[in-house]
């Protein structure tokens, strides 16, 4: 097998803690008899030190000039300015919200693919970072509110007295909503949830929460929830309102690909809930499903703690990390071939998730968005 050099940097976003890849990872690049360059400090925020990479037998040192670079991203623009033509790079994007930075790749002559255009099918799940990634903040935002509240979340009887459960309302139930069901429940909350989409009733209910019974609607084709009219959206609300009014917490994670969030609890809903409440707005990064979340900031509304956080796994960055490699991994051994790395643009993982090679923009959806 042809010899590949892998770089990996230091991430520099702020509030980022994970690194793209662990040394788990590193050990099976060596077997494939790659050379592997990890920045010094790269894994410190998710607990790795330099000498576990050391020990993995990767190098550390200056990642620039690999064949291809592996990041959580996405990268500022000058890190993409930095970045050698013909070279590959692997990592979050933000392909089809960011054109600025596809055309730096494309103009830097950087073969890029965005594990967020990676399909969300059956045969690249284990490929697939923005569910592992969606697991790990569905788990974080339930922390987050638990941290944040003022009260206990499971039943407690003691000599002080009982103390009743925390009732948590999450409402979007797909992979962040599902796990943060499940992370509410092992805590000891009653939980409620809902989804639009129909199918997930099921779901929700076999995780022991009970579901809203508001509109719900077949997927599109791709599983994914569609925007609702204005008038579904009215019934939404209607019927969630009770629902929150009576909720310790409120997770949401509603989200349209391509679209912006919508809207399912406003403002005169936030403040019908009890002093003290929590509210986690997941979706605060892309317009936000409360009405008042700031992005990456805690508001209080009535009493009410809203938080948008919009890097949640980066607060459980170890395992976080430990996902996303394994998805990277997973993506590169199926690249992997005579030639080092193949980006066979017919394949219908490499090629759906390769936005940018030969000088071109070449993912359909990233063109529409110039
Ligand atoms: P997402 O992050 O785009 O959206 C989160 C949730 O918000 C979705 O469940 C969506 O239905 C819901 N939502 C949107 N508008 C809403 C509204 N107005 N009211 C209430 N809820 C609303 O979705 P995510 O979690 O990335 O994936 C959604 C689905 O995609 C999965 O549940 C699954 O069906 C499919 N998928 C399939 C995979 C596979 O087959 N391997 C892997 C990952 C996802």
């Amino acid at each position: 097998m042809p010899y590949m050099r892998i770089g990996v940097s230091r991430e520099r976003a702020p509030r980022e803690r994970r690194v793209a890849v662990v040394p788990a990872t590193v050990r099976i690049y060596r077997e494939w008899a790659w050379d592997v360059t990890v920045e010094p400090g790269a894994g410190t925020a998710a607990g790795i030190l330099d000498a576990d990479y050391q020990a993995a037998e990767a190098v550390s040192g200056d990642p620039r000039g690999a064949d291809c670079r592996l990041i959580v991203g996405p990268p500022s623009l000058e890190e993409v300015a930095a970045l050698e033509a013909g070279s590959l790079l692997i990592g979050h994007l933000d392909p089809f919200v960011r054109p600025d930075l596809v055309a730096a790749l494309r103009d830097g002559g950087v073969t890029a693919l965005a594990v967020e255009a990676i399909p969300r099918t059956t045969l690249a799940q284990s490929m697939d970072a923005l569910s592992s990634q969606a697991t790990v903040g569905g788990y974080a935002a339930v922390l987050a509110a638990a941290a944040e509240a003022p009260r206990f979340m499971p039943m407690l009887v003691t000599a002080a007295g009982t103390i009743p459960p925390s009732r948590v309302l999450v409402l979007g139930a797909g992979v962040a909503g599902l796990q943060a069901i499940a992370t509410a429940k092992r805590l000891g909350a009653i939980v409620f949830g809902y989804d639009i989409r129909e199918d997930t009733r099921e779901q929700v209910e076999s995780l022991g929460a009970k579901f809203v019974a508001a509109p719900t609607e077949g997927a599109d084709d791709g599983g994914y929830a569609r925007e609702v009219s204005a008038d579904t959206q009215e019934r939404q609300l209607d019927i969630l309102a009770p629902y929150v009014a009576e909720s310790d917490i409120v997770i949401t994670t509603a989200q349209i690909p391509g679209r912006p969030a919508p809207r399912l609890v406003s403002r005169e809903m936030v403040e019908s809930m009890s002093a003290g409440s929590v509210i986690v707005d997941m979706a605060a990064g892309t317009g936000g499903n409360v009405e008042g979340s700031v992005a990456d900031d805690a508001v209080t509304i009535g009493g009410v703690t809203v938080l948008g956080p919009t890097n949640l796994a980066s607060h459980v960055a170890a395992d976080a990390s430990r996902m996303y490699s394994r998805n990277l991994q997973e993506l590169l051994a199926r690249m992997r071939s005579d030639e080092g790395l193949d980006v066979d643009l017919d394949d219908e993982i490499v090629g759906g998730a390769t936005i940018t090679h030969g000088g071109e923009i070449v993912h359909p959806q990233a063109k529409d968005r110039r």
